[in-house]
C-alpha cells in the first residue's frame, strides 16, 4: 500500500507550479511571483498571480486560488483523485492502483532471455549476413552491443524450439503467432533485431528489420501490444539518452532506430526516436520528464514525417520548448551524420528554430499560396495545431506567423482560431470546415438542412439561447408554424430581407459531420451552456451593483441564484464532455 499523503507530496514536490500553469496561461515574472490573465474569469489586466515559493496561485479578481492540485481540478474540471493522477503522470510518479497486478516478472525474464538469445545469434554463423549488413552501414560492434542489437534466425520454429517449455510466454510476448489452424510460428524470422528498452533499460519488446530483398513483410516489424509493450509509450533510446540530456536540457527527436544508433555512436547521446508513429501524450510526457527543449529532426517530406508531426501538439501541451530543424531533402539524421559528420549535425541542432518558425513556412512552401485553395490547404493543416497550444504567447505568435505567410489579415486568422478551438475535441476530418460557422449558425444550418426537426429544436431551445441570430431563429420557427414547412422557397418569402444573406450562406455551407445526430446534440448543449454563461455574466454584474448599493440581502439572493446557474452549467458541461 502506498501512503496516499506521501504520494501527494511527492507529486507536489516534483511539479513545477510555474511550468504547469504556464501551459494554460501566459505568465510573466514580477518580483518573486509570476502574473498573467486569469483563466477562470475574463479580465484585461492581469490579476492572476503564481508564487513558486509558496506553491500556490491566487487571482485577485475572482479569488480563485490554491495549490497545483486545486489548479488542475479547476482547469481540467477534475475531482481530486483524477487531478492527482493527471499530475502524477506529468511528474512521472507511478501510482499503485488496487486490482492492477504487478508487471509479470516471468514475462520480463523471458523477454530478457530472448533478447540475449538474439544477441548471441548475431555473432553466430547464421547471423553473419546481418552482422555484415551492420558493418556495411557503419555500425560498429561496440555500438551494436550498446543497443543490444541481435538477429532472429530464419525458420518458422526457431524460438519455439529454443524455448520449448515457454510457448505460452512466447505467445503472450507476441514473439510467436498462432495460425488459424492452431499452429504456432515465430514472428521474427531472418530479421535484424532492435530490442525496445524502457526507461530502466528493461526489454519491453522488439523491432525486426528485414534482411532479405524478397521478404514479403514490412521493412520493420514490431512487437504487437503485450502486457509489457504498447505502441506509443516508449521512445527508442530513452534509457541511454535520459542520462545524457544533462546540462543542455535538450532531447533530439528523430524518426528511426538507425538515426538514434548512429548519433549515439558518434557521441551525440541525447537523441531518441518516435518509431514512426504519431507522437502520443505518453511519449511527450516522457520527454518532458527529462528535457525542457525538444528538437525535431525528422526525415524530410516523408509519410513518416507527416505521421510524427500529428503528435507535436502533445509536446507543446507538455510544456516543452519545441524546435525543429530541416535537413536536406532525401536524407535522414543517420545518413547526414555519416556523410557530413556529427559536429555539423550538432551545429544545426544548436541553431534549431522554434517549431512554428520552421513549420509554417515549410507548409507554405508545399502549397501554391497564390491560390485560395493553397492558402486553404495550409490553414487546414496548421489550424489543428492550435488545439494543443494553450500558451497564449505561442498562440499569438502562430497567428502572426500564419497571417504573414498567407498574407491574410491577422484578425481573420485570430477569428478562425477562436472558433476552431471552441469546437475542439472533434475529429479533424469531420470539423475541417466547421470554423466557417459559429455555434448559432451551426444550429440554424442543421435546421435548414433538415438534420434536426423544428419540433425537436424548439423543445430544446428558445430565442434567448441565441445572442446574435435570435430574430432569424424566430422567423424560421414562425415560418414552420404558419406554413408547416421550412423549405427554402417558403422560407425565403417568410424571412426578413435583412437576413437573406445569412440564409444564403447557411444554404451553401457544408459541415461534414460523421454522426449528424450527435453533432446536433452537441451544438444544442453548447448553446445552452453559452446562454447560461451570459446569464452568469449579467448576474455577476448585478451582484456587483447590489454590493455597491450596499444591498446585502439582494446580493445574497443573487449569489444563490448564481450558484444554482453555475451548478446547472457544470451539469451541462459534464454531459457535453461525455458526448465527445
Ligand atoms: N517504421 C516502422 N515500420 C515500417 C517503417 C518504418 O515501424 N514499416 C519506423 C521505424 O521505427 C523506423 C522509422 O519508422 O526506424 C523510420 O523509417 P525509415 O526512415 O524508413 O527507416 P530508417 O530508420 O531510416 O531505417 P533504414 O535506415 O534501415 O532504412
Ligand atoms: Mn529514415
Amino acid at each position: 500500500m502506498q501512503d496516499r499523503q506521501a504520494v501527494k507530496e511527492t507529486v507536489r514536490a516534483r511539479t513545477d507550479i510555474v511550468a504547469l500553469i504556464g501551459r494554460y496561461v501566459g505568465l510573466r515574472q514580477q518580483g518573486g511571483n509570476f502574473v498573467g490573465l486569469c483563466p477562470f474569469h475574463e479580465e484585461k489586466t492581469p490579476s492572476f498571480t503564481v508564487s513558486p515559493d509558496k506553491g500556490v496561485f491566487h487571482c485577485f479578481g475572482c479569488k480563485a486560488g490554491g495549490d497545483v492540485f486545486a489548479f488542475v481540478m479547476r482547469a481540467e474540471k477534475l475531482q481530486f483523485p483524477q487531478a492527482l493522477e493527471f499530475l502524477a503522470e506529468l511528474a512521472g510518479v507511478e501510482l499503485a492502483r488496487a486490482g492492477v497486478p504487478a508487471p509479470d516478472l516471468q514475462l520480463r525474464q523471458l523477454n530478457e532471455q530472448v533478447a540475449q538469445h538474439f544477441e548471441r545469434a548475431l555473432s553466430s554463423a547464421p547471423g553473419q549476413h546481418a552482422a555484415g549488413y551492420l558493418k556495411d552501414r557503419g555500425i560498429k560492434g561496440r555500438t551494436a552491443k550498446d543497443f543490444r542489437l541481435g538477429y532472429a534466425p530464419p525458420g518458422w520454429q526457431h524460438l519455439i524450439n529454443t524455448f520449448r517449455r515457454q510457448s505460452a510466454g512466447l505467445k503472450a510476448l507476441g514473439l510467436t503467432i498462432t495460425s488459424a489452424q492452431g499452429r504456432s510460428y515465430d514472428r521474427f524470422r531472418d530479421r535484424l533485431i532492435f530490442p525496445l528498452l524502457d526507461v530502466q533499460g528493461q526489454v519491453a519488446g522488439f523491432a525486426g528489420r528485414t534482411m532479405s530483398q524478397d521478404d514479403q513483410g514490412p521493412k520493420y516489424l514490431n512487437t504487437p501490444t503485450t502486457p509489457l509493450f504498447q505502441k506509443g509509450t516508449l521512445l527508442y533510446g530513452i534509457h541511454r539518452a535520459a542520462e545524457a540530456v544533462g546540462q543542455s536540457d535538450t532531447l533530439v527527436l528523430v524518426e528511426g532506430y538507425t538515426d538514434v544508433i548512429t548519433a549515439h555512436q558518434y557521441g551525440m547521446r541525447n537523441v531518441v526516436a518516435s518509431m514512426g508513429t504519431a507522437l502520443t501524450k505518453v511519449q511527450a510526457n516522457l520527454c518532458a520528464r527529462y528535457a525542457k527543449r525538444i528538437v525535431l529532426a525528422f526525415d524530410q517530406d516523408t509519410a513518416g514525417q507527416k505521421a510524427t508531426l500529428r503528435g507535436v501538439q502533445a509536446l507543446l501541451e507538455a510544456g516543452l520548448d519545441v524546435r525543429m530543424i530541416q535537413l536536406p531533402a532525401g536524407t535522414d539524421p543517420d545518413a547526414f551524420i555519416r556523410e557530413r559528420g556529427v559536429a555539423e549535425f550538432e551545429g544545426i541542432v544548436a541553431q534549431a528554430q522554434p517549431f512554428f518558425e520552421v513549420y509554417v513556412p515549410l507548409l507554405g512552401s508545399q502549397h501554391d499560396l497564390s491560390r485560395a485553395s493553397g492558402k486553404q490547404a495550409v490553414l487546414n493543416e496548421a489550424l489543428p495545431f492550435f488545439q494543443g497550444v494553450h500558451n497564449l504567447y505561442w498562440r499569438d505568435h502562430l497567428v502572426q506567423k500564419l497571417a504573414y505567410t498567407l498574407n491574410l489579415p491577422y484578425e481573420e486568422i485570430e477569428r478562425m482560431v477562436r472558433v476552431r478551438s471552441s469546437s475542439r475535441a472533434k475529429p479533424l476530418e469531420q470539423s475541417e470546415r466547421r470554423w466557417h460557422l459559429g455555434l448559432e449558425e451551426q444550429l440554424l444550418y442543421f435546421l435548414i438542412q433538415g438534420h434536426v426537426s423544428v419540433e425537436r429544436a424548439t423543445a430544446e431551445l428558445a430565442k434567448d439561447d441565441f445572442s446574435r441570430y435570435g430574430e432569424l431563429w424566430e422567423s424560421i420557427v414562425g415560418c414552420y408554424q404558419q406554413h408547416g414547412t421550412i423549405q427554402l422557397e417558403t422560407l425565403r418569402e417568410h424571412v426578413d430581407p435583412a437576413w437573406q444573406t445569412t440564409l444564403n450562406r447557411l444554404c451553401v455551407s457544408e459541415l461534414p459531420t460523421g454522426n449528424v445526430t450527435q453533432d446536433v446534440e452537441v451544438v444544442i448543449l453548447k448553446l445552452k451552456i453559452e446562454r447560461l454563461e451570459r446569464g452568469i455574466r449579467s448576474l455577476e454584474a448585478d451582484i456587483r451593483q447590489a454590493e455597491a448599493d450596499e444591498n446585502g440581502k439582494r446580493a445574497k439572493q443573487l449569489q444563490m441564484k448564481l450558484l444554482e446557474i453555475k451548478q446547472r452549467q457544470a451539469e451541462l458541461r459534464n454531459k457535453h464532455s461525455s458526448k465527445q
